[in-house]
């Protein structure tokens, strides 16, 4: 993508300063755009005068920053050390309003290269259907263990369905599921990161399944259900409102930190 940069530009350089393709200079004190770049944005976001343009997103979609509006490191970290993998659930769903508060944390995200290829599903509506089909398959995957050797890690999930059909280990009753699907792991586990951060600030709260984002990956017809495009789902976090309250952080390991 090469930026473009209007009229408004005074010469000032702080984009160029800032940029980390290289890609602008200045030419007859005002500057240019030379190469393409990763479209990171940072010259937009430094610019006092907003001259560099970007093509292919909203301009209108920023938003002034004031740092000190920034929440504090003390309820940064409370809020870290209070959220908990949450594995019971109130009988309620999640507000369209909070789901999209999640999509803009994730959306704002850092990205490897700016890629910015994450795609956030919630299955909520339809989350019936969508325990049939993964029910359905894992039972089905089950008589082929020859052809699908990680089926053996859902042996003790379909034991208990098949025991009590209303378990509902896998799912853990919550009202929703999110699913982050991107080729680039360490993304997706950033972005749900800063997704599950945005639930607990609006009551809500996740956990994190992995044996979702296998089952999502390996049940046949699941990908397409979820519409994954062809794309693997690199994250899984069931989502709704705690049917549990902790009344203080869970003991931790120390710190393994070398300082040089
Ligand atoms: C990548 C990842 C996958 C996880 N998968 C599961 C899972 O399948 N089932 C589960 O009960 N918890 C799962 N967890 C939650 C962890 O067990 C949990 O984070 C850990 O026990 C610490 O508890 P806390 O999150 O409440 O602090 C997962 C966590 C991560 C980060």
């Amino acid at each position: 993508m090469m930026v473009r940069i209007n009229d408004n530009c005074t010469g000032c350089g702080r984009c160029i300063v800032d940029c980390i393709s290289d890609a602008i200079m200045i030419k007859d004190g005002r500057a240019k755009a030379v190469r393409p770049c990763i479209a990171c944005g940072h010259c937009y976001a430094i610019c006092p005068v907003k001259a560099p343009v970007l093509s292919g997103v909203d301009m209108e979609d920023v938003e002034e920053i004031n740092p000190a509006a920034f929440v504090d490191s003390k309820a940064l970290l409370h809020t870290i050390k209070g959220r908990r993998s949450i594995r019971k659930y109130q009988e309620r769903s999640i507000e369209e309003d909070k789901l999209d508060l999640l999509f803009e944390a994730g959306r704002y995200t850092a990205t490897a290269v700016n890629y910015q290829d994450l795609r956030f599903i919630v299955v909520q509506e339809r989350l019936a259907e969508f325990k049939e089909l993964i029910w359905n398959g894992l039972a089905e995957m089950a008589k082929s263990p020859e052809k699908y050797p990680d089926i053996e890690r859902y042996a003790g999930h379909l034991k208990k369905k098949a025991e009590n059909p209303a378990d509902d280990y896998l799912f853990r009753n919550a009202p929703a599921i999110i699913f982050v699907v991107t080729d680039r792991p360490v993304d997706a586990g950033m972005a749900a990161q800063n997704m599950e951060l945005a639930a607990v600030a609006q009551g809500l709260g996740v956990m994190y399944n992995g044996y979702m984002v296998r089952a999502a990956n390996m049940v046949p017809g699941a990908a397409e259900w979820l519409q994954t495009m062809g794309r693997p789902v690199s994250a899984c976090m069931l989502a709704g409102y705690p049917a549990v309250t902790y009344l203080r952080s869970a003991p931790r390991k120390e710190a393994d930190v070398i300082r040089k």
